[in-house]
């Protein structure tokens, strides 16, 4: 069924996994993951950025794709629609009025009372019709769509504020950037684990790790045992699918129809899937 993140999440904590946010970008990313999450007996997130929704149709379009595929795989697993990094209060508001049943609000730009500010009017709208909704603090590095922050600028979520923004909004899951980056990391990635334990420990609520991509299996299991439920996965399944459509193309120089090379890239998006259910402990928890 078609639910919020918030008790999906509340019992990941409390038995120590994480359910990952698998970002769509097309059909066969929809498909791919879906059938994952179904063959995995896994709760799973289906994170939208503005720019994919805007790139699959519309809102609107995403909600009846995923709720026609979840028809037609006859889903029995929990799913949330998410809306990623939601840039504004009218942009989450369309998002839940198309059907989303979770909404992120990325006022990490702004300075801390606004972000609390803007967080605690979306939470009131959200909260209303059961939709479930993410805050972030700090900057996460990288690049996501039309969302580019430099180096320089990629910041660390300082605990107090975390406590602050958490508190006065009453977010169901929050964000603290610690070092975490969109896309592929340069060298190891070096994530606050101090900060991360200070932050699950002053707020309670599940933490959302973004940039999934790339983050060693022993950071995971580390983030996991410091109150992450949420991990937000894009890039690693572009990579899968590109990879493979490069491969089949390459191998094949005559082959034109579509099915023939995106069938492929949805087997490849479909197993990276499986396999971060499994690092992430989801796996047979739906
Ligand atoms: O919000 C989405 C993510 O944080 C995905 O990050 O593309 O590095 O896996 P990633
Ligand atoms: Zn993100």
């Amino acid at each position: 069924p078609l639910v919020s993140m918030r008790e999906m999440l509340n019992t990941a904590k409390e038995q120590s996994y994480a359910v990952g946010q698998f970002n769509l970008n097309n059909l066969e990313f929809t498909q791919a993951i879906l059938q994952a999450a179904e063959e995995e007996k896994s709760p799973v997130i289906l994170g939208v950025s503005e720019g994919a929704a805007k790139y699959m149709g519309g809102f609107y379009a995403v909600v009846d794709l995923v709720k026609s595929l979840m028809n037609a795989y006859k889903v029995t697993v929990p799913v949330a629609i998410h809306l990623d990094h939601g840039s504004s209060f009218e942009k989450c508001v369309e998002a839940i009025h198309a059907g989303f049943t979770s909404v992120m609000i990325d006022g990490s730009h702004h300075p801390l009372e606004e972000n609390i500010a803007l967080t605690k009017k979306v939470v009131d709208v959200a909260h209303t019709v059961g939709v479930s909704v993410e805050a972030e603090l700090g900057r996460i590095g990288g690049q996501e769509d039309d969302i580019v922050v430099e180096d320089a600028e990629a910041a660390y979520a300082i605990p107090s504020e975390c406590d602050e923004l958490v508190r006065e909004t009453k977010v169901d899951c929050f964000a603290p950037a610690l070092g975490s980056v969109h896309g592929a990391y340069k060298g190891e990635p070096n994530l606050g684990f101090d900060r991360m334990e200070e932050v699950s420990h002053l707020t309670g609520v599940p933490l959302v790790l973004h940039g999934g991509t790339g983050i060693p299996t022993h950071d995971i299991k580390r983030a996991i045992s410091l109150g992450t439920a949420k991990i937000n996965v894009n890039t690693e399944n572009q990579f899968s699918a590109a990879n493979t459509v490069r491969k089949v193309l390459d191998e094949n120089p005559d082959l034109y129809d579509p099915r023939k090379y995106l069938g492929p890239a949805r087997e490849a998006i479909k197993a990276t899937v499986v396999d971060k259910m499994r690092e992430f402990g989801s796996s047979n928890k739906a």
